[in-house]
């Protein structure tokens, strides 16, 4: 399919998706929890999210993980679904309720069996794997323990990351320690959006710096434990953050939005320092980033790639729509004001310019760092036809413009090293259920029955042609 070169071919220019490099790495995504299923076998306990999918009104429909994709049970096929299009690198993430129930103590061997089968699957298959060993499911003991707020947390995590390596650091070579520090901490503790649900701002910044500090003790562990060459990481969400205007109130309330979104974890892990304006931001809502001596020295431990996971970007303004730029509780306002642009099915914009622009800054402000995109896609309201095929124009594009946008940075000096689509499957998208769907390949809940979506065979022929494959 070519629909996506239309673009290009119509102004004469080539393609800047054709000149990503033949050793750039294409894969996608998914996460234990949104795909497994098999929530009460071989072991595994409950998490967070088992709990927090039970509460009334948390999730739409009172969707829940139970069943999921029944992945567990159907590994060997969604393998094979990933080698069919040709990718080279599936990233997946671990579930610590599986491997070690309780979040301490010996590993569970039987749940450890199961990655255990899937990097052997993977490699069968010539596809590589890349664990991400935290996306989300917190051992439900760990939290009533306290959660990520509680600083031994960090050093749960760290016990855990060993115990995988252990078992599978023989055959995997990249790790990912966390998918989104943000989320786990922010949509969990301050917004009450994501497990566990919890609302106090102290709580999740104090959270932020242990999920920060469990990736640094996890980086140090496994780069001691490695036999060979490894590549250690982390993976953060980010979302670009204009002002709406030129004025200070605006440009401020964009810079305080980077700041507690995106600045506070990559400065403390590439720099070592928390951002002032961000801390000072913080200090006049009364809460203070619980740090102890030595901790930003643990935590901006050298990594050696940072996954970048990019949906959207947003505007902001600093007044409020009455024209005030204080809220009640005299706090400096910050509004994101809707753009008049096209919008997936999250509500959320699609701009593929600010990706470019990310990714170059990201570039210029913590250089030396190679980033793969370990995320990227789309949900939108896919209306499959009576064999269950989708053709999901709309994602293709969504899809294209944003490795078109990868390309562009690329070209600018930016180092991005691979891309994944996020998701090999449509999913349980968390607080939304199954409603939102951001597979590349339809998953049909009442059979399990996998087909590949139009945007999946267009991924397979862009990978085909760029990396040259006859
Ligand atoms: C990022 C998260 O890592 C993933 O779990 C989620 O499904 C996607 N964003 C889409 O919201």
């Amino acid at each position: 399919m070519d629909s996506d070169r239309t673009a290009s071919a119509s102004t004469g220019q080539a393609d800047p998706i054709d000149t990503l490099p033949p050793t750039f790495r294409w894969g996608v995504a998914t996460s234990s929890y949104q795909i497994e299923g098999a929530v009460a076998e071989d072991g595994r306990a409950p998490s967070i999210w088992d709990t927090f999918c039970r509460m009334p009104g948390a999730v739409a429909n009172g969707d829940n993980g139970d069943v999921a994709c029944d992945h567990y049970h159907r590994m060997p096929q969604d393998v094979a679904l990933i080698a069919d299009l040709g990718l080279d690198t599936y990233r997946f993430s671990v579930a610590w309720p599986r491997v070690q129930p309780g979040g301490r103590g010996p590993a569970n061997p039987a749940g450890l069996a199961f990655y255990d089968r899937l990097v052997d699957e993977l490699l069968g298959r010539g596809v590589d794997p890349w664990v991400t060993l935290y996306h989300w499911d917190l051992p439900q003991e760990l939290e009533d323990a306290g959660g990520w707020p509680v600083r031994d947390t960090a050093y749960r995590f760290a016990d855990y990351a060993e115990l995988v390596f252990d078992a599978l650091g023989d055959r995997v070579k990249t790790w990912t320690t966390l998918n989104e520090p943000w989320c786990s901490a922010m949509l969990g503790y301050a917004y009450g959006a994501h497990a566990p649900g919890r609302r106090d701002l102290g709580d999740a910044i104090a959270a932020a710096h242990h999920l920060l500090l469990g990736h640094g003790l996890a980086v140090q562990r496994l780069r001691s434990a490695a036999q060979g060459p490894v590549d250690l990481g982390i993976t953060v969400n980010l979302a670009t953050a204009d002002p709406a205007t030129d004025s200070p109130a605006d440009r401020d309330a964009a810079r305080a939005a980077d700041g507690l979104g995106n600045r506070l974890y990559l400065d403390a892990l590439v720099h070592g320092r928390y951002p002032e304006d961000v801390m000072a931001d913080l200090a006049r809502q009364g809460v203070h980033i619980p740090v102890e001596e030595g901790d930003l020295a643990v935590i901006s431990t050298p990594f050696d790639v940072l996954g970048v996971n990019f949906y959207f970007g947003q505007l902001f303004s600093g007044v409020d729509e009455q024209g005030r730029d204080r809220d009640e509780a005299g706090l400096p306002v910050q509004r994101v004001v809707r753009r008049d642009l096209p919008r997936t099915a999250m509500d959320w914009e699609i701009v593929p310019e600010s990706f470019t622009e990310l990714l170059v800054r990201l570039s210029q402000d913590y250089p030396g760092v190679p980033m793969v995109i370990t995320e990227n896609g789309a949900a939108f309201d896919d209306r499959p036809d009576a064999d269950g095929f989708v053709a999901d124009d709309d994602r293709v594009a969504y899809l294209a413009e944003h490795l078109r946008a990868v390309a562009r940075a690329r070209l600018t000096g930016a180092d991005v090293r691979g891309y994944f689509a996020w998701s090999l499957l449509d999913n349980f998208e968390w607080a939304y259920g199954y409603d939102k769907r951001f597979g590349i390949v339809r998953v049909d809940y009442d059979t399990q029955r996998r087909t590949p979506k139009r945007s999946a065979l267009w991924y397979r022929d862009t990978v085909r042609r760029v990396r040259g494959d006859r």
